[in-house]
């Protein structure tokens, strides 16, 4: 047996992603008109003898408590929230729930962030672990030298593809291989995890009853016993002692903190649909007569008039209007929004019950890693007749009468 677990953070992570994650938690942040977190789960539902789904995380019972009802009765598949108490860190959360993970009995446990974007090889990768052995495989890619400092960095035998070495965001380049987030672990994990844990308390002892700090490294001085990372923690120091193993993945991949990042996700998604459940797709099937370019999806209650243009990459949400003349390209559109006629939305997320005049234009140059190069309505956000925003931000329940570029509006 196996079973899944995704790590959904809690409120104090999500801070990139304001204003959207005022309201709705990160997760639950819809991704090519799914949340974000439906994309793993789904892909989890694909792995033979998978047993059950666990989401561990922070963020408030009730925030969750409705979503994992609705998407267990949905895949026919115990999906279930787990709440800690506070934050043990993406390995000490696994450790903190290991009896209720542990209750099936399962042979391998997968690990998943919640916040990244890829085709999930979740079947390739177990049958890979099998083959390695060991007590897990790490799902790496390469990416470019530059960018590879925001993540975990690691070097991979060519030959038997074990981690040799991995370091958490470096400040000097090791190497453009990195950590995906994706992870497939015997159980043996939860004892690794724990030994950490034991060995921080007896660092702690020593401290206690001789006077050599200085010997201490700070940030394990600082650290809970409990708190435990799972990638400086854990992958650091059993690299190379043929435990851990990589499994590199060709396809499309993406890490999603800020609002740009969802954006340039939701179309990859999209995109990933037409493989998968092109039934989600709008187009094709001629229940929606606007006018489709590319990658498109249209909740069913959404009203869409027959002279809108729409797409490629555009998202539509539960009971939006969208008028007359409109043209919409890259965006996501959240629920209860009205596009009033011949409005123009590009490069943008339009927040919930906001609404957009006529003839009025929300764009911005779509550069997805600026902090302005998307154009970000909250919630509730009124864009009167005629008016132009560009590359800007625009906090929940104002009214904008005027023209604004390159603003945040508080
Ligand atoms: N439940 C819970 N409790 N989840 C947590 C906690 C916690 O205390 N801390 C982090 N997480 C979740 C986050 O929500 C996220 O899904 C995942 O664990 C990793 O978050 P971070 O530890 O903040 O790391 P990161 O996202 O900056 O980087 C990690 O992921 C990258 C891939 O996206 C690292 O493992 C990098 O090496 C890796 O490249």
């Amino acid at each position: 047996k196996v079973v899944a677990v995704i790590m959904v953070g809690g409120p104090t992570k999500g801070t990139r992603f304001r204003p959207l994650s005022f309201n709705t938690p990160k997760p639950l942040f819809p991704l090519a008109g799914q949340p974000m977190v439906q994309h793993p789960i789904s892909a989890c539902k694909r792995i033979p003898n998978l047993v059950q789904i666990f989401l561990i995380g922070f963020h408030e019972e009730r925030d969750f408590a409705l979503y994992v009802s609705s998407i267990s009765n949905e895949l026919k598949m115990p999906v279930r929230y787990l709440k800690e108490d506070k934050p043990h860190g993406s390995a000490g959360g696994l450790y903190y729930f290991r009896n209720i993970i542990m209750e099936d009995n399962p042979s391998h446990i997968f690990l998943l962030n919640c916040d990244v974007c890829c085709s999930f090889p979740l079947t390739d990768m177990l049958e890979a672990h099998k083959r390695y052995g060991g007590m897990g495989t790490v799902l790496v890619i390469k990416v470019s030298a530059e960018s590879a400092n925001q993540f975990g960095e690691l070097v991979a035998d060519p030959i038997t593809k074990e981690l040799l070495h991995y370091t958490e965001k470096p400040e000097t380049f090791v190497s453009d291989l990195i950590n995906c987030g994706v992870y497939i672990f015997t159980p043996h994990i939860l004892t690794a995890i724990q030994e950490v844990s034991m060995h921080r308390e007896g660092q702690a002892n020593i401290r206690h009853l001789s006077s050599f700090e200085t010997l201490q490294s700070p940030t394990s001085r600082a650290l809970p016993l409990d708190f435990v990372r799972l990638d400086q923690d854990i992958l650091s120091p059993f690299a190379g002692k043929k435990q851990l193993y990589t499994y590199e993945t060709m396809d499309f991949w993406e890490q999603i903190k800020t609002p740009g990042m969802a954006l340039k996700c939701s179309g990859l998604y999209l995109a990933q649909f037409r493989f998968t459940s092109s039934h989600l797709l709008a187009g094709g099937d001629g229940t929606k007569s606007a006018s489709i370019v590319g990658d498109v999806f249209v909740h069913p209650s959404a009203k869409v008039h027959p002279t809108a243009k729409i797409g490629p990459n555009v998202s539509i949400s539960a009971n939006v209007r969208v008028g007359a003349g409109v043209r919409l390209i890259s965006c996501i559109i959240l629920d209860d929004v009205e596009v009033q006629e011949n409005a123009v939305v590009i490069n943008s997320i339009v927040g919930w019950k906001s609404s957009i005049g006529k003839w009025s234009r929300v764009q911005a140059d779509g550069d997805y890693n600026a902090k302005l190069g998307i154009t970000i309505l909250g919630e509730a956000v009124i864009v009167e007749d005629e008016v132009v925003v560009i590359n800007s931000i625009v906090l929940p329940n104002k009214t904008l009468n005027l023209s604004v570029q390159d603003e945040i509006i508080l």
